[in-house]
């Protein structure tokens, strides 16, 4: 903290003698801008986002680096409500589908922004054994299980503490879920930190414990659209997944426990593919997806931190890298978005306006047998880790 406010004082001095020298010298006024532009401290600040239906106090974080790029992430849902980042022409503009007020995220939405829970993605028919003791959780999507149920961890109030250093901004955000909650075993401490860097790398940590056997799947359910307009489709994004496989779903999108390969079809995003390319061909699985919503199984090792995908948005020429140690990730082309829902901006969210990366486990794991584990055991730590890493080409 002391290092950090002395370079701050460094970095203030160095401004003043600079703006100094140039009103000697009669140089324009832009010059000393951009020279406060390389300056710009990291901060975090706080204001109220409304209160919930049931009359909890909502709070937006705003970290902002010192390149000016922004991320607001509000204690419902530990949703990311904005994250504004610069294109190729330094233009800071937001790149995240959501809403502006509360009330409309407390109302059914697919999401936005939201932290996810317990279970990110489906539990087949919202049932799973463990220990030969059968539990059966809410169901939200059809007969299955989606997202951690409808009182899933996006609708949750979180407590939330900041972390700041002279070169990042954390939100340091925890839950309480309690044993039972949407049907799950063990009490589970959740904790999930935001940190924002000067890299313009926005990192997202989560780590949980248990007081019971359980099983555990956390996610980020951001909508991505780089081009910072909303009212534009995101199929000509370029993107490249870092997967050989990829798990086929049957008419309920559960994973039928096949890793198919992705060679010769249009789930090989191996190279750099616009979205829009194959997404509408003649193939079984996309229909079943209507677009692209499935789950790639990830080529880097298990457990370690590793590129897992990447978009690329050329009129913005902004580039977003998606590195995890998770094992897979789920490619969502918002194929459920119907023009029915407002925009941050004017008019509402159409057909895949936004994409999600949301690195995770396998879908239906605790189901499968054959998909690596997702239990979580009394004295074990949960440990998950996912970086959105943005920059300009
Ligand atoms: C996930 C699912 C999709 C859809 C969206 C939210 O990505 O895989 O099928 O439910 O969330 O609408």
């Amino acid at each position: 903290m002391k290092l950090f406010k002395k370079s701050l004082y460094i970095a203030a001095a160095m401004l003043v003698s600079f703006v100094s020298v140039q009103c000697k010298d009669g140089k324009k006024k832009e010059t000393s801008t951009e020279v406060a532009k390389t300056v710009e401290e990291v901060t975090i600040t706080k204001e109220s986002f409304g209160t919930t239906e049931d009359h909890i106090p909502v709070e937006n974080y705003i970290l902002k680096n010192s390149n000016g790029m922004e991320v607001s992430v509000i204690t419902y849902g530990g949703i990311i409500q904005s994250l504004k980042v610069p294109n190729k022409n330094q233009v800071i503009e937001d790149v995240v589908l959501g809403f502006n007020s509360l009330a409309q995220y407390e109302k059914p939405n697919p999401y936005f922004g939201a932290l996810i829970g317990r279970f990110g993605n489906r539990i087949a028919k919202g049932k799973f054994s463990l220990d030969g003791k059968e539990y059966t959780l809410a169901t939200n999507d059809g007969e299955n299980h989606l997202h951690g149920g409808p009182e899933g961890f996006h609708r949750k109030v979180w407590t939330a503490s900041e972390k700041q250093t002279e070169h990042s901004a954390s939100l340091v955000l925890s839950y309480l879920s309690k044993d039972m909650e949407e049907g799950y075993p063990g009490n589970l401490k959740v904790e999930v930190t935001y940190t924002l860097t000067d890299k313009n790398d926005l990192a997202v940590s989560y780590s949980a414990t248990t007081d019971k056997k359980t099983v555990l799947n956390l996610t980020q359910h951001s909508y991505f659209n780089l081009s910072g307009d909303f009212s534009k489709t995101i199929l000509d994004h370029d993107v490249t997944i870092d997967a050989d496989k990829y798990l086929p779903v049957d008419a309920t999108l559960i994973p039928t426990g096949e890793l198919r390969d992705v060679t010769g079809t249009p789930f090989d995003f191996r190279e750099a593919k616009q979205v829009g390319k194959e997404i509408n061909s003649d193939n079984e699985q996309l229909k079943r997806g209507l677009g692209y919503d499935h789950c790639w199984v990830l080529n880097g090792k298990e457990g370690e931190i590793a590129f897992a995908a990447s978009a690329y948005d050329k009129a913005s020429g902004r580039m977003l890298e998606v590195y995890t140690n998770e094992p897979a990730i789920q490619f969502y082309t918002g194929n459920f978005l119907d023009g029915t829902l407002p925009s941050k901006q004017e008019g509402t969210y159409g057909h895949r306006t936004g994409f999600c990366l949301e690195t995770q486990h396998y879908p239906d794991s605790p189901n499968q047998k054959d998909f690596p584990s997702v239990v979580l055991e009394p004295g074990q730590n949960y440990k998950s880790s996912t970086v959105f890493k943005f920059s300009v080409k």
